[in-house]
Formats: structure tokens, C-alpha cells, sequence
């Protein structure tokens, strides 16, 4: 079971906001979505291009890659729109004391 990575503190990271960390060689961002945080694999399904880069849709809770235009719903990964179709992993995130953390759980 991988380690927990330290991404930011809490006050770093306000609603709608995107952060970046690495667990091993696996980026991850985290998504501040009103005040619950989410984490994907940093790396769109369609062609690796990194979903960071892209912007954070609040009402819908989606992310979209700034490449092609596919979006991915924060909450579970789902890929919502073409031209992605699988979805990116999604990793757990912890708070303890102010600070956010997550980790790549598939390892
Ligand atoms: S690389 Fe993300 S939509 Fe093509």
C-alpha cells in the first residue's frame, strides 16, 4: 500500500481551485469542489495530456481537458464527453489538521 503524499495546505486550495501532487511516478490533482476535495489521476484518458491544465467546472463538478475538450467528472473520474471515453483514476484524500493529503491506492 503506497504512502499518503502531502499535497497543500487546506487554505491553499479554495473552492474551485486545483492543486498538483505526486505519488511515485503517478501525478494527481486535487479539486477543491465547495469544499469537498476530489482526486484524479493528473493525465486525461484520451491522450495522457494533464486534466490540471484545464478548468474546473463548479455546477457540473467536472474538469476539462484543455487539449481536446473532454471533461471528466471529479467526483468518481467518469469520462462525460468525447473524445475520451475511459475514466481517469480516482484516488482518496484525507485532511488532517488543515492539511490535504492523498495517495495512489492501486499500488
Ligand atoms: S488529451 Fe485530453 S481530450 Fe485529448
Amino acid at each position: 500500500m503506497s504512502d499518503w503524499v502531502f499535497v497543500c495546505p487546506t487554505s491553499q486550495l479554495l473552492p474551485g481551485e486545483k492543486a498538483v501532487a505526486w505519488a511515485g511516478d503517478t501525478p494527481i490533482v486535487v479539486v477543491n469542489l465547495d469544499g469537498a476535495f476530489y482526486a484524479l489521476e493528473d493525465r486525461c484518458t484520451h491522450d495522457e495530456f494533464e486534466l490540471s491544465s484545464g478548468d474546473v467546472d463548479l455546477a457540473e463538478g467536472s474538469i476539462t481537458c484543455v487539449l481536446h475538450g473532454a471533461r471528466f467528472s471529479l467526483r468518481d473520474g467518469e469520462a462525460l464527453c468525447a473524445p475520451a471515453y475511459e475514466p481517469v483514476a480516482k484516488f482518496p484524500v484525507k485532511v488532517e489538521d488543515g492539511l490535504v493529503w492523498t495517495r495512489d491506492d492501486r499500488t
